[in-house]
């Protein structure tokens, strides 16, 4: 039976704004729904520490819709952000994909809108469109190939060498990409508010003042930054790396919320968050953290916000997915 109050809420505010007993142990409520719904709980490396502890798995983008497209949960919940949902919607159509909170949007995805992105295509024809997973549904039915930072080099390498590419919608990402592969791709003109704001004097002078750490970085923060780091990779890389590298110290740019696992992985290591261009937080993702422990019980126990999709645009937004599973497959990139 539909429930007008809550559809109500989640038009206004995005997620089910019932109260929730501060007295109750949220967490044994979030496990016994779970269990009784048959739900997973798959969560990305810059939620609040808490909701990582309680996810069924944490993960890159590349990580997470590997597990969405291998689970057999009858609900997916997914802490994360939209464009992260819909990806576990587009490979599995007859899942409840649930999210708690619908304007947990992200500012990538958002610079690239999909009728802006069309005449662009026309622009560039004969091009083949490789876009970066953080993009909406309605970007990747419009992709041939779909990447994420994990597997971007191997895809673009995979393609022949005088192949025209348009990258989308990242381009610090892309940047790296054309300059660690050689190739002149075309970039649209989109980045992440996050990774963009990073300061490198800040950092320069940190790393003066701490000579031993080594800089590891996203590729979506701006070539500056890159040029200085001692390791460029995916959340999943650079956690991996931090674990192996002998280094004690490491200064990391990208969203703060992945130290709570690097911490965990190595206790004696020091992770200094990279520092923003300003003092406010802005290191961490607003959209990110729209998500809340509360928020993931009530769309559990509400069973909404469901993301839905039109099947025409799943279809379509599908086929680069599967591209890109398969080049990964073969790159030795997935399980
Ligand atoms: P990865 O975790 O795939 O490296 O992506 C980072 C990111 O910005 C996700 O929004
Ligand atoms: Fe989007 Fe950047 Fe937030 Fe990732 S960190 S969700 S790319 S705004």
């Amino acid at each position: 039976m539909r429930n007008y109050i809550l559809e109500e809420q989640i038009e206004k505010d995005g997620f089910v704004d019932m109260e929730v007993d501060p007295s109750m142990d949220i967490f044994a409520e979030i496990d016994k729904l779970r269990k009784e719904k048959n739900a997973i709980i798959l969560a990305h490396y810059y939620q609040e520490p808490d909701i990582q502890d309680i996810a069924d798995y944490i993960g890159d983008s590349l990580g997470l819709a590997q597990k969405a497209a291998q689970t057999n949960a009858d609900i997916i919940v997914f802490a994360g952000v939209h464009f992260m949902a819909e990806t576990a919607k587009i490979l599995n159509p007859t899942k409840k994909v649930l999210v708690p909170d619908m304007k947990a949007g992200c500012s990538l995805s958002d610079s690239c809108p999909p009728p802006l992105f069309q005449k662009f295509k026309e622009q560039h024809a004969g091009h083949t469109v490789v876009s970066y997973i953080n993009c909406s549904a309605g970007i990747k039915a419009l992709s041939d190939i779909i990447c994420t930072s994990s597997n971007a080099r191997a895809i673009i390498d995979s393609l022949p060498a005088d192949e025209k590419i348009i990258f989308a919608p990242d381009k610090n990402l892309g940047a790296y990409i054309n300059k660690v592969t050689g190739r002149n791709m075309v970039l649209w003109n989109g980045a992440c508010m996050v990774h963009e704001i990073f300061s490198l004097e800040k950092i320069v002078k940190l790393k003066e003042r701490h000579p031993k750490a080594k800089l590891i970085a996203h590729p979506e923060c701006e070539d500056s930054i890159l040029r200085i780091a001692d390791f460029i990779g995916s959340t999943t890389a650079m956690l991996n790396y931090t674990m192996k590298d002998d280094c004690n110290e490491f200064i990391v740019a990208t969203e703060a919320g992945i130290l709570h696992k690097m911490i965990e992985g190595s206790p004696a290591k020091t992770f200094i968050a990279a520092p923003p261009d300003n003092s406010c937080a802005c290191n961490e993702c607003p959209h990110m953290k729209r998500n809340t422990l509360e928020k993931i019980y009530n769309t559990l126990k509400y069973e909404l916000p469901e993301l839905q999709m039109d099947e025409k645009l799943r279809i379509a937004a599908r086929k680069p997915i599967d591209r890109m599973m398969d080049i990964s497959k073969q790159a030795g990139l997935l399980g």
